[in-house]
C-alpha cells in the first residue's frame, strides 16, 4: 500500500515515537498532583507549552492544549462570541473551511442568533482578502479564514486580512491545522489573535492540539469544557502528558522542514505528468503548499478508486451510504458533479518517493485505457 493521505493524518516520526512510548511508560502520575513524580510531568508540560509558543512568536501564558484543531477551533469560535456578545453577533468566514467552522457557524447562527457572512473563493480556491473586508462591519466581531485549505493546499491571504481585522479590533482567528510547520507563522506579524493547530498532521499523536490566544489573561473566553480549573480554566480535565510530549518532539523535530523542497519538486514533476497525461489540477498554481495537490482525471472514478486501490488517497467528494454528496469545497471553486467525482486528493509526506508516483500515473492510464 502507498500512503497518500497525509493531509488526512500522518504517521509518528521516529523521534515523536520514542518519546510518547518512554513516556506512555514513566509519566502516568497526574500532572496536577503535588508530588515529585506530578510536578516532574507538569515542568515537561510546560516544557513543550513553551516549544509551541516559541514556533509562533507567542508567549507560553498564551497556549492552550486540546484535543487537536477540531476543539480548537470550538474554543476559539464559540468560547470567544459567546462571552462578547455585547460586541456584535456578526461573524465572517469562508464558504470553504473545515467542515468543523461551519458547523460551529451554524450552530452560531441556529441556537444564538448570530449573522454568518461566508466569504465564497475565487475560481483557484484562494479568497480575495478585499471580499473579507468589504464584509467588514462595526459590529462583526470575529473574523475566521483558514490558512490553507485542506482539500486544495490554497493558502489565504491572511496577513492581508489580519492586518484590516487589526485596524478595525476585529478579533482574528485562523485554522492552522494544515499550515503549521509548512508554512513559518508568526502570530504578531500577521496579526493573528487566535489560531488553531493539530499534532497529527505533523506525525505527532492524535488526540492532542492547541489554540494560541493573543493576551489569554486578558481575555474573555467561555470555556468549551468545564472542569477543574486546567488550563487557565478554559478546558477541564486531566492533561494527557504522553500525548503532549510527543506534540513537543513534533513540533522539535526538523523532518517537515528539511524535506520541504523535494516535496516541492516531487509536486511539479507530479503535476506536470497529469496534464501530459490529459488530467487537471484543480489546487491553484501558485500559492499552494507542495504538500497537497488536487487532481482531475477524464472519466475517473475517484470514488471507486478510493474505496479499492492500494493508492490511500482521498476523494473530492464525501459519500454517505444514502447518497453521494459533492465537495463544497470543489463546488465552491466551480466544478460540477461529475468533475467533483473525477478528484483525487494526494497528500505527499516526509518518505515522499517519486517511483510511488510514477505506479501511479501508470496506475490512472491502465484505468484511462480500460474506460475509453
Ligand atoms: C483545516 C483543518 N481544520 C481542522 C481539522 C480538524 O483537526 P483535528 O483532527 O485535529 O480535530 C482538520 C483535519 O482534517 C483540518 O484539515
Amino acid at each position: 500500500m502507498i500512503y497518500l493521505d497525509f493531509a488526512a493524518s500522518s504517521p509518528l516520526l521516529p523521534s515523536v515515537r520514542t518519546e510518547l512510548f518512554r513516556a506512555f511508560e514513566e509519566e502516568y502520575s497526574n500532572p496536577s498532583s503535588a508530588h515529585k513524580l506530578g510536578r516532574t510531568s507538569a515542568e515537561k508540560i510546560e516544557n513543550v507549552r513553551k516549544i509551541l509558543a516559541d514556533s509562533i512568536g507567542a508567549y507560553k501564558s498564551e497556549i492552550v492544549f486540546t484535543s487537536g484543531a477540531s476543539e480548537a477551533n470550538n474554543l476559539a469560535i464559540k468560547g470567544y462570541v459567546l462571552a462578547n456578545q455585547q460586541k456584535g453577533k456578526h461573524i465572517i468566514t469562508s464558504s470553504i473551511e473545515h467542515k468543523c467552522i461551519l458547523a460551529i457557524c451554524h450552530f452560531l447562527e441556529k441556537e444564538h442568533g448570530y449573522e454568518i457572512t461566508y466569504i465564497s473563493p475565487q475560481k483557484n480556491g484562494i479568497i480575495d482578502s478585499q471580499d473579507v473586508i468589504q464584509a467588514m462591519r462595526d459590529d462583526t466581531v470575529l473574523v475566521s479564514i483558514m490558512h490553507v485549505n485542506n482539500e486544495l493546499g490554497s493558502i489565504q491571504p491572511i496577513e492581508v486580512i489580519g492586518k484590516a481585522c487589526f485596524e478595525r479590533n476585529i478579533k482574528f482567528h485562523v485554522d492552522a491545522a494544515q499550515s503549521y510547520k509548512k508554512i513559518a507563522i508568526d502570530v504578531d506579524e500577521l496579526n493573528i489573535d487566535m489560531l488553531s493547530i493539530s499534532a497529527h498532521k505533523i506525525y505527532g499523536p492524535k488526540g492532542i492540539g492547541a489554540l494560541y490566544i493573543r493576551d489569554l489573561r486578558e481575555t474573555r473566553i467561555q470555556p468549551v469544557i468545564h472542569g477543574a480549573g486546567q488550563e487557565y480554566g478554559l478546558r477541564g480535565g486531566t492533561l494527557p502528558t504522553p500525548l503532549i510530549l510527543g506534540f513537543g518532539a513534533a513540533v522539535e523535530d526538523p523532518t517537515i522542514e528539511n524535506t520541504y523542497t523535494e516535496v516541492n519538486n516531487l509536486n511539479c514533476l507530479f503535476r506536470t505528468k497529469i496534464i501530459e497525461i490529459g488530467g487537471a489540477i484543480n489546487s491553484p498554481d501558485i500559492k499552494c503548499i507542495p504538500h497537497i495537490v488536487n487532481i482531475r482525471l477524464p472519466k475517473f472514478d475517484a470514488a471507486h478508486f478510493v474505496g479499492t486501490s492500494d493508492f490511500l488517497c482521498s476523494q473530492g467528494s464525501a459519500c454517505s451510504s444514502m447518497n453521494i454528496e459533492i465537495s463544497y469545497v470543489l463546488a465552491e471553486i466551480g466544478l460540477n458533479f461529475s468533475e467533483a467525482n473525477q478528484s483525487l486528493r494526494l497528500s505527499f509526506g516526509v518518505d515522499h518517493d517519486f517511483k510511488n508516483l510514477l505506479s501511479l500515473l501508470k496506475k490512472f492510464i491502465e484505468l484511462k485505457q480500460y474506460h475509453s
